[in-house]
């Protein structure tokens, strides 16, 4: 997060569907709450009364004829009202704003998975967060394998879970990509291990930003679990 008059910290988590990474966001979210932290968690596509609506367009199986330029349009527009919406009040009114998914998703699906050029990616992406960035995000990375086995359990799929096995394996290169060109900001999990294992990892990497901040629970917060 750019803007330092804000209160919270920015921390977002990325991933292959299938890669846990929902579950995980979860899991985090109650273990800060637990340690009396606010927090509040957002999904992307999602999370306003617009990009919810959005979604619905975008994950439609129906809208087989979406072209790449209308989704990555739309994916950035429900993030543009999500941010002003959402992130950056959040971000004034809590210690940690946790978002499942932000703009490295637009980069892996839209630019690695469906060859967008990359500037344009970067620029659209930059003017839709309003420049803000993720303080800390958790790549939850696990082979395309294990995330096919683990949608093909969840039952429906939506019309970017029923893409190519090249598709999803281009997103996964291209989000350990990211991960590579950014390794301050991205930690890598590895989605096939224990979710609780997991959310230890998460916790001391936040624990110590927190720290670093400054960021102390309220007074009302609940200090006894620390
Ligand atoms: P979800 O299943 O994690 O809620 O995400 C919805 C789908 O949208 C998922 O298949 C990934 C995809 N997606 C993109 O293709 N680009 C994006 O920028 C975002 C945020 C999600």
């Amino acid at each position: 997060m750019n803007e330092k008059e804000t209160k919270g910290i920015f921390v977002t988590f990325e991933g292959i569907d299938g890669s846990g990474k929902s579950t995980q966001a979860n899991s985090l979210l109650r273990r800060v709450q637990e340690n009396g932290f606010n927090a509040v968690l957002f999904r992307e596509p999602g999370g306003t009364r617009i990009s919810e609506q959005i979604r619905q367009i975008l994950l439609n199986t129906k809208h087989t004829e979406m072209v790449a330029i209308t989704e990555v349009l739309l994916y950035s527009a429900a993030r543009a009202q999500l941010t002003e919406e959402m992130v950056i009040p959040g971000l004034h009114e809590n210690d940690i704003v946790i978002c499942d998914r932000y703009y490295d998703s637009t980069t892996a699906y839209q630019g690695y998975g469906r060859g967008i050029n990359m500037e344009f990616i970067n620029a659209l992406t930059s003017e839709a967060a309003n420049r803000i960035e993720p303080d800390l995000t958790f790549l939850v990375d696990v082979s395309v394998d294990l995330a096919e086995k683990r949608s093909s359990t969840i039952g429906k799929r939506d019309r970017i879970e029923l893409e190519s096995i090249e598709f999803k394996k281009k997103v996964i290169e291209g989000f350990r990509e990211i991960a590579e060109n950014n390794p301050n900001r991205i930690v890598i999990l590895d989605g096939s291990e224990d979710i609780e294992q997991l959310t230890d990892i998460a916790w001391n990497k936040i624990h110590t930003l927190l720290e670093k901040e400054g960021i102390e629970i309220a007074p009302e917060g609940n200090s006894e679990s620390i």
